[in-house]
């Protein structure tokens, strides 16, 4: 019963779709949009097999709705927008995978800052950046001190990025900061922690995305989402529309949060 009317409403979304993204927008508090969400863009692969093509073909239409969400996301006025582009664990892939997927950081990045810094969108990359290569490191480097002074929708790319990782990161600078007894081990709380993350100026995503269906963390922010609202969708990667993004902020403005109280 529950997946006829699912079924239905999928079909009707083919044939409506302006009309669906519509009815969300129309019914989003604009007030109450999340100041953090944060994305799993997962299907890309799978959005190639589809089609019989490789799967960087999937990668690099991702691209296009990685522009658009994040134009969508400063439309909203969303503070933070922290997208998983890269795991530790995707190295994992094959070489020609994992070479095509940095060309293509590398290419939409340099093509992409102009306007993302017109648009006043200050941009950050998150992970391990220094096992990235020089080219891309550079990248990261020019996009980041050009936007840096911007006020607008903080862009995250988490790239090379590992939820585990990012604490024992955190960690290590912790132990600096108690080696050189600027620190004392038995003050140390969650504040401490939670100061030393990648991003510690930023609130917490309020809201996960997952694309592609899975469900699962794959390893991104494990500290930052304990109390996250998690919205998963079968819709791949770069099939997410603008009104899938809509639909998700929908979603999450009608959750009851309740924090662990009652
Ligand atoms: C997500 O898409 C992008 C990256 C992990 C880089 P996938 O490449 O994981 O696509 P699927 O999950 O195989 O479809
Ligand atoms: C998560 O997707 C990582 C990114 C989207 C960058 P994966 O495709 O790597 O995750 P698993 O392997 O399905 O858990
Ligand atoms: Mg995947």
């Amino acid at each position: 019963m529950f997946n006829t009317v699912k079924r239905l409403v999928e079909s009707l979304r083919l044939i409506f779709p302006k009309a669906s993204g519509g009815f969300f927008l129309r019914h989003i508090d604009i007030n109450k949009v999340p100041v953090h969400v944060a994305i799993i863009m997962d299907g890309n692969g799978r959005w190639a097999k589809m089609r019989g093509l490789p799967r960087i073909v999937g990668h690099r239409a991702g691209t296009k709705i990685v522009r658009q969400t994040v134009e969508t996301a400063s439309e909203l006025s969303i503070k933070y927008l922290t997208l998983y582009a890269f795991s530790v664990e995707n190295w994992q892939r094959p070489k020609d995978e994992v070479s095509a997927l940095m060309d293509l950081f590398v290419e939409m990045l340099d093509r992409e800052i102009r306007e993302l810094h017109e648009n006043n969108v200050r941009f950050i990359a998150t992970g391990r950046l220094g096992e990235l290569s020089q080219r891309l490191q550079k990248t990261i480097g020019r996009a980041t001190s050009l936007t840096e002074k911007n006020t607008g929708l903080v862009l995250n790319i988490a790239i090379n990025y590992s939820g585990r990782a990012e604490i024992v990161d955190a960690v290590r600078q912790i132990v600096k900061k108690v080696d050189k007894k600027e620190l004392e081990p038995d003050k140390i709380d969650e504040k401490t922690l939670a100061d030393n993350l990648y991003m510690s100026d930023a609130v917490y995503p309020e809201l996960l995305i997952r694309t592609g269906g899975e469900r699962r963390i794959s390893n991104f922010l494990l500290w930052q989402i304990v109390y996250s609202e998690f919205w998963i969708t079968p819709v791949l990667w770069p099939d997410f529309k603008k009104s899938d993004f809509f639909e998700a902020i929908y979603d999450f403005q009608r959750r009851e949060r309740r924090f662990g109280g009652l």
